[in-house]
């Protein structure tokens, strides 16, 4: 970690352990997982933070279902999560239960400021409580007596709570997003939480609770718990070092340099574009500079619920298929933004599409043919050839420009299909230059300077896959006979063309992608 580095925060929400993992949690974590490796590849010193939301009426009430404490509910659930995340390939450096003790020292001190700041005071609330939702609403906000958010029945709640004087900031919040056009993304949803701002008045949000006991005690009144999104928000502070004074506190939040982003799905935008930049504007602490709320998704073509019974686990799907093909699937079927369906159908299209026919093949026909003309060895590369075969494949001039940009908005499915036109390039390329004839006309150099090119095309491509499939990109490198390791990898340094690959030994290997059966 160097001192120097630019730093990149990144978070996915933390997760409630009321129930096991699905694809929509999935979903969020590698995208963050596939935007972190991409920033480390670029040189930033990143901080990558997943978790898990563990107090709460909703936990407390699953662990009596289940017959079990909340922290053994909590225990249990965690490691499924923890478990997947490693399948999954995540790397994220921290994961967060907010039952540590780091956890309950921050959200304290974060409320001992918001105090200290006048902006706390005791109350009585009464109000439509949604339970699941952890939320209350007011009469106009219910839909058919019912909870506007997941339709299910309300209860009428009445209790002593500290209040939060979330009023105080309505401008300010107005004045923060007008003046940072980048701080909610997509564009839509920044409108939608301005027009929001801009029409109800917020009222102050009740921050504690007294009818259940699960949570964190509010400082000086333990008869109290924190209210559970107090808690939860904080946990992006925890996990960076707060309170502040510490090193890595400065170094990935307090720092003017650096960005902190947050993802998010689109069904928890306003917790954190209203809520939070509230809580720390009143604690005088710094914003996070992005929060990006992606869409929904949806299970042939119906909402996903246990009701229904169609709650897709995303370890059968990598049992089935794979986990790099989920990756690619869920990061290249719908734009980051917006809703996507997961359809079997789909998925099997683009494995037998997209992976196997044009990447793997691709590699596996470039492989064959230095096997069979080149003794297995990438041939050397001569510069007397008219042709710019780089230009020719699309890989120089705007490639990385664009890739970098898309990657920036978080518009995945736009790089892999920047990426996915330098394959088709390269599968035509291969048509054109027909090798074959090539070796039957006795033109070794022009052959050499083909096969070359597309192994150093293959090579680079891998590098560009490697936040979406990182296990991908290492078996191409490896099928290539090229030994270095993604780790610590710098991006600039290495796709830089004719670094010279030739004389590597090439292994062909496992077929990279296996067609499925449709
Ligand atoms: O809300 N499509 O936790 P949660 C896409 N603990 N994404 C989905 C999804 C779907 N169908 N279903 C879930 C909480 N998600 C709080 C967060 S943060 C301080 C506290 C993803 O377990 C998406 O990221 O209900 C969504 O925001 C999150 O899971 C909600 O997870």
């Amino acid at each position: 970690m160097s001192q120097n580095k630019k730093t990149f925060y990144i978070t996915t929400p933390i997760y409630y352990v009321n129930d096991v993992p699905h694809i929509g949690h999935a979903y969020t974590t590698i995208a963050a997982d596939c935007f972190a490796r991409y920033k480390r590849l670029k040189g930033y010193d990143v901080l990558f933070l997943t978790g898990t939301d563990e107090h709460g009426q909703k936990v407390e009430k699953a662990a009596r279902e289940a017959k079990a404490r909340p922290i053994e509910l909590a225990d249990r659930v965690v490691k499924r999560f923890k478990d997947l995340w490693e399948r999954l390939n995540i790397s994220n450096n921290d994961f967060i239960r907010t039952t540590e003790d780091r956890h309950k020292r921050a959200a304290a001190h974060l409320w001992q400021k918001v105090k200290a700041n006048g902006d706390i005071y005791l109350g009585e609330y009464e109000d439509w409580y949604c339970t699941p939702c952890e939320t209350f609403w007011t009469e106009t906000n219910l839909v058919d007596g019912k909870c506007p958010d997941c339709k299910r029945p309300v209860e009428k709640l009445k209790e002593p709570s500290y209040f939060f004087r979330m009023g105080k900031y309505q401008d300010a919040l107005i004045q923060h997003i007008e003046a940072n056009p980048d701080f909610i993304q997509p564009e839509s949803k920044k409108n939608e939480i301005l027009s929001f701002l801009k029409k109800e008045k917020l009222r102050d949000l009740s921050i504690s609770r007294t009818s259940f006991s699960w949570g964190i005690p509010v400082p000086d009144d333990p008869r109290h718990v924190i209210y559970v999104w107090f808690d939860a928000l904080t946990n992006y502070l925890t996990a960076s070092g707060f309170p502040e004074g510490s090193e890595t506190f400065n170094r990935y939040w307090n720092n003017q340099d650096g960005e902190v982003l947050h993802i998010v799905g689109k069904d928890i935008l306003r917790f954190h574009t209203i809520y939070w930049p509230a809580f720390l504007m009143s604690a005088g602490i710094k914003l996070p500079t992005r929060v990006f709320a992606h869409g929904w998704w949806t299970v042939e073509g119906q909402k996903m619920s246990k009701s229904i019974g169609n709650v897709v686990d995303p370890n059968e799907v990598i049992e089935k298929y794979g986990v790099d093909q989920l990756r690619y699937f869920l990061l290249r079927e719908a734009p980051f933004g917006n809703d996507g369906d997961f359809s079997v159908g789909a998925l099997k299209g683009r494995i037998n599409g997209d992976l196997a026919n044009d990447l793997g093949n691709l590699l596996s026909r470039t492989l064959t043919m230095i096997e069979k003309y080149c003794e297995g060895k990438i041939p050397s590369f001569s510069n007397n050839t008219s042709v710019d075969m780089q230009s020719e494949m699309n890989i120089k001039n705007r490639f990385p420009i664009d890739v970098d940009r898309h990657m920036n908005n978080l518009q995945f499915h736009l790089v892999l299909f920047d990426i996915w036109s330098v394959i088709g390039s390269m599968n035509r390329y291969i048509e054109e230059a027909a090798p074959w004839k090539v070796y039957k006309e006795g033109n070794k150099t022009k052959l050499n300077n083909i096969l070359y090119t597309l192994c150093e095309g293959l090579k680079i491509i891998a590098i560009y896959l490697y936040p979406f499939m990182p296990t991908t990109a290492e078996k191409i490198w490896r099928q290539l006979g090229l030994k270095n390791n993604f780790d610590g990898m710098i991006l600039e340094n290495e796709v830089k063309w004719g670094k010279d690959i030739s004389g590597t030994k090439v292994c062909k290997g496992e077929v990279l992608f296996p067609k499925i059966e449709t």
